[in-house]
Order: structure tokens, then C-alpha cells, then sequence
């Protein structure tokens, strides 16, 4: 989260005011959705209360199940996967390129005969290589979901991230673009996905008449209902969404061309460089130690990290998955689901171009709010710095 403050405060104020924090009868959620799925550019959107209930929902709304397998990137929030395993389907691990996102010529490698869905992840703010990736799902007719959770409001082709496939997923988390403390939505231009979306989100939806008459047959969903106080802050914190952006790609612009490296570490483009919500910058070394060097010296002014040490956000430590544990109840496992039982799985084996190039990266936080003067104050010194390196 970037920005908080008093008009979120005013919202939040006016919902207790009105007393009535339901997503149904209520001001907020409505209008969020409406305004949510403008911005975004897609006919609906679906609130719920996370990132991983966005991608849960929308994998359910596609009708992802069991038999299924979903191509996930091996650096990614663990929720990712556990979103596949949630609705009995399986998911395999997929390289990632230079750019630390789903590597369409592995993704290739890694369609069977069961693979229904490809599930990129948009990393810190970058967007993955979505042309080679939609090819790839048109060639093979798979879905496409796109998990948008660190990469709000991102664009590929001038087309905002989550658009693109068939569905997308964002979660307004403490540490997301926007936030709400906790919260997410579903985004897609489908109809269908759109209905059945509402209907896993809630499965009381069909009571309420603010649903309307629904067009698809109805299954029995959850409760990922968001809350009138949630949305009510979404609302505000959406209006600061393209501010904030042009503030960080303004300042990530002026660091990437500003950042005078050794011959031996470059920065890496994304594959929409103009797309990329400027939350991150990537630098990658020859070596392992050039680069634990180069973080080192980087760190003190723009903090960050190499992506192999990002705890659960690398497949390695993956643990429930990668002992194929399964689900809460000895039957409810979709690693021993009959129909899943001739998909290959390899959770062992160690996905080497990925391990290269997490190890050989830096991701590098942009400055929010800093000033040009401010920002070449800092390069300066920085420079100075890496001219020892
Ligand atoms: C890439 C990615 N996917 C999914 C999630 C899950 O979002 P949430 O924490 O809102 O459930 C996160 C959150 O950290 C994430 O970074």
C-alpha cells in the first residue's frame, strides 16, 4: 500500500454512519464492481476477501477441476498453486524467463493432454510476456487466468494486466498496490465466468435479489463475500491507482537510466516496459556472488532482494505441495483423485534456468514519492558506490 489517509477515513465513516456493512443492500460493493471493472477495462468484476479467494473463485468459475492441470510459474506466492490444489485440480511448475515470469517456451514444454489453464503471475509490477503466452493458449485451447495480485493495474500492449486472459485475479492485501487490509476481485469479460464467479464467491447469492436472474445453472459455492467497510476504502484508494503509478514509473525510468553498472550486471526490460506498474526494477549479474555483491552495494538505498531468497514465493519451499500432502479431509486430496491420476507431476525435480537466473537477479524497490532532484541525489551517491564494485 502506498497511499492511506483521510479520504479513506471519510468512507469508512459514512459506511458506520450508515450502519449497514452487508455486501448486498449496501452502497460500496455495488459500486466498486461497476467501478472496478471500468477502470479495468472488463464487463464485470467480483469482489471477495483476498488474492487467493480471487483465484480460487475464478478457477472455480471456469470450471477447473479435478482432471485438470494448471500451468503456474515456480516463482510466485505459494497461494498460486494452492489456489489449483483448492479446487482438486493440479498444478504444474513452469520456468520462469529473465524477467522472473511464466517462460512461454517451458509453459510449451509443460502442456499434456490435460492441461486446461495457464496461470501467469504478474511479479512485483511486471508484466509477463503475454503475446507469446495467449498464442500459446489459443494454439492449444486452454484458458487463461491471470494472477494480478502484485501487479495492479499493470498493462501489456495497453491492455491492463488481467484482461488479457481469460480472467484475472487482484488482492488488496496490506502490502498490494492498493489496499484494503485484506480483499481481493475477479475480473473478466465472460458472462458466464462472471455468474459462476458470484456464485462461488457466494453460495447464498441466488436468495438475494441483487443478483438478478442468473443465466447458469447454480452450484453449490462458499463465502468470499467482501463488506461495505472493505469496499467503501477500495473505492477511494482506486481513484489514487493511476497517481500512484505514473509516480513510480517516473522514478523507476530515472533510476534505470540513471544506474551506471559494472560491465558485468545490466538491468532486464520487461517484455511492456511502458506496462510495468513500476513497483520493481531488475537487475541481473554474470555470477552468483557478482550479483549477492551488487545487493549488497544496491541495498542500503533501494533495498530489495535476490528472488531465490523470497521464502514461499519460490517453488523449493513449496512443502505441502512438493510432498503432494493433499487436502484437510484423507479424501479430499487432489493428488489421489482418481481423475488426476495421469497427470505427470516431477515436484522434485529442480527447475535449473529459474534457480539461475533467481540467483543471479536483484529486485529492486522503486522510491514512492521521490522528487527528479531527490532521485538523482540518490544515484549519485549510489553510483559512487557501485564505481567500487
Ligand atoms: C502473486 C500472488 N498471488 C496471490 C497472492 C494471494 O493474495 P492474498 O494474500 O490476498 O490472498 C499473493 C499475495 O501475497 C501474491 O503475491
Amino acid at each position: 500500500m502506498y497511499e492511506i489517509g483521510a479520504k479513506e477515513v471519510k468512507a469508512v465513516k459514512a459506511v458506520i454512519e450508515r450502519g449497514s456493512f452487508f455486501r448486498y443492500g449496501g452502497v460500496e460493493t455495488k459500486a466498486f464492481e461497476k467501478e472496478w471493472a471500468d477502470m479495468m477495462g472488463t464487463r464485470f468484476a467480483c469482489t471477495v476477501t483476498s488474492g487467493t479467494a480471487a483465484l480460487i473463485t475464478s478457477l472455480k468459475a471456469m470450471g477447473i477441476g479435478p482432471g485438470d492441470s494448471v500451468l503456474v510459474p515456480c516463482y510466485t506466492f505459494v497461494s498460486t498453486a494452492l489456489a489449483v490444489t483448492a479446487v482438486g485440480a493440479i498444478p504444474i511448475y513452469v520456468e520462469v524467463d529473465e524477467t522472473m515470469s511464466m517462460d512461454p517456451v517451458d509453459a510449451a514444454k509443460k502442456i499434456q493432454r490435460h492441461t486446461a489453464c495457464l496461470l501467469p503471475v504478474h511479479m512485483m509490477g511486471t508484466p509477463c510476456n503475454m503475446r507469446a503466452l495467449k498464442r500459446l493458449a489459443k494454439k492449444h485451447g486452454l484458458l487463461m487466468l491471470e494472477d494480478c495480485c502484485q501487479a495492479i493495474g499493470g498493462s501489456f500492449g495497453g491492455k491492463r494486466l488481467g484482461t488479457i486472459g481469460d480472467m484475472g485475479a487482484h488482492s488488496f492485501n496490506q502490502f498490494k498496490i492498493l489496499s484494503c487490509g485484506e480483499g481481493g476481485a475477479c475480473v473478466t469479460s465472460n458472462k458466464t465466468f462472471a455468474q459462476r464467479a458470484f456464485m462461488a464467491m457466494d453460495g447464498s447469492c441466488s436468495v438475494w435479489p441483487e443478483t438478478g436472474k442468473m443465466d447458469e445453472a447454480f452450484f453449490c459455492g462458499g463465502n468470499f463475500r467482501t463488506n461495505e467497510i472493505a469496499t467503501g476504502i477500495m473505492r477511494v484508494q482506486a481513484k489514487k491507482l493511476d497517481g500512484i503509478l505514473r509516480d513510480l514509473r517516473r522514478t523507476r525510468k530515472q533510476i534505470q537510466r540513471g544506474l551506471k553498472l559494472p560491465d558485468d550486471c545490466r538491468v532486464i526490460e520487461s517484455h511492456d516496459e511502458d506496462g510495468n506498474c513500476g513497483v520493481s526494477t531488475l537487475i541481473q549479474a554474470d555470477t552468483v556472488k557478482r550479483a549477492e555483491e551488487l545487493q549488497a552495494t544496491v541495498g542500503p538505498w533501494l533495498g530489495g532482494w535476490r528472488p531465490i531468497n523470497s521464502g514461499r514465493h519460490v517453488y523449493k519451499h513449496w512443502d505441502v505441495i512438493n510432498d503432494r500432502v493433499g487436502g484437510h479431509h484423507k479424501d479430499w486430496d487432489c493428488f489421489r483423485h482418481p481423475k488426476n491420476k495421469k497427470i505427470k507431476t516431477n515436484y522434485r525435480r529442480k527447475l535449473k534456468q529459474s534457480e539461475d537466473f533467481m540467483s543471479r537477479t536483484c529486485m529492486l524497490l522503486i522510491p514512492y514519492k521521490s522528487n527528479r532532484d531527490k532521485t538523482a541525489r540518490m544515484l549519485k551517491k549510489l553510483n559512487a558506490a557501485l564505481a567500487k564494485m
